[in-house]
């Protein structure tokens, strides 16, 4: 299989594989290595995205592939053209794989079966974020060594969070033990069979806190009180993140809401890896690019 839709129907061999190719493409000392010369990709992004669509063109361009860049803003999709007609458009013109982040839930899938070039989830609605995921599995292996047993607490707006399912699906793969904290508003039912909900206090005792953006381009009105009332409450403050044991590593996706889920302090603090995460996104998307392209 060379798409790449979810975590959820990858088996834990796929996702390891994944993650020591990663290793293998982080260790390169060469800038570009080309096995995807003469492949052609284009990245489609009908959300905005800074840290996906930037490290999957690096990462594209450092496997040597032509890439292709789509942003719907600036497309016919502005004339109303559908998210379907725009794919099936690049693939008729001789695209060998697409990468794809789109809202709505459900569409990814529909899409895979219709076109016949692998196409690659960067994000679809609230369902999956697969390679958010990987480098997120990639960075805690990398700390840790093993994610068999680590206790990783998922903490703010898990109801709108792709980051947060494809996470929870790879990590109880790996025998991870996934907490999730959340005000009531964001919690997502769906999942809390799969992952207790707990207090702030008692998902502060983990390996790995995971805080998540408040998604407010997400939200209905009214779910969010105020921003300092969040933070009171659910947002890893200084003084909350002193209560941390001395091994525990911060992760985020980013953006960050900074002075909201995370203290502007925290970010760039010894226990953050935010920005080795997204460091390690451009390795984990060499790896995916490979396995979508390589001949
Ligand atoms: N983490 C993440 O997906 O960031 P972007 O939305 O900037 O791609």
């Amino acid at each position: 299989e060379r798409s790449l839709l979810g975590l959820k129907d990858l088996s834990r061999t796929e996702i390891e594989t994944l993650l020591d190719r990663a290793a293998y493409w982080e260790q390169q000392p060469d800038k570009v290595i080309p096995v995807l010369k003469d492949r052609f990709v284009a990245n489609m992004f009908f959300e905005n995205s800074t840290r996906t669509r930037f490290s999957f063109e690096m990462a594209e361009k450092r496997l040597g592939a032509e890439v292709l860049n789509f942003a719907a803003a600036a497309s016919s999709v502005e004339k109303g053209e559908s998210i379907y007609d725009t794919v099936r458009t690049l693939e008729s013109m001789g695209i060998h794989a697409g990468v794809i982040r789109l809202k709505p839930i459900g569409l990814l899938a529909q899409l895979a079966e219709k076109v016949n070039v692998p196409l690659v989830n960067a994000g679809d609605g609230n369902n999956e974020h697969p390679t958010q995921a990987l480098l997120d599995l990639y960075t805690m292996r990398k700390e840790f060594g093993s994610l068999e047993g680590l206790r990783v607490s998922i903490i703010g707006d898990i109801k709108h969070s792709r980051v947060a399912r494809s996470n929870l699906w790879a990590l109880e793969k790996f025998g991870a033990k996934v907490k999730f904290c959340a005000p009531e508003s964001m919690q997502a039912p769906e999942l809390a069979e799969e992952a207790p909900y707990v207090t702030m206090d008692e998902a502060l005792k983990a390996d790995v806190v995971m805080m998540l953006r408040v998604q407010l381009e997400r939200h209905a009105t009214g779910i969010l009180k105020s921003p300092e009332e969040y933070r009171f409450q659910y947002g890893l403050t200084e003084e909350r993140a002193a209560k941390l044991a001395g091994h525990t590593i911060i992760m985020h996706p980013a953006p960050v809401n900074r002075d909201v889920e995370i203290d502007d302090a925290l970010v760039e603090s010894p226990k953050s890896r935010i920005f080795p995460q997204m460091r390690n996104g451009v390795p984990i998307r060499m790896a995916v690019m490979e396995r979508a392209l390589r001949l």
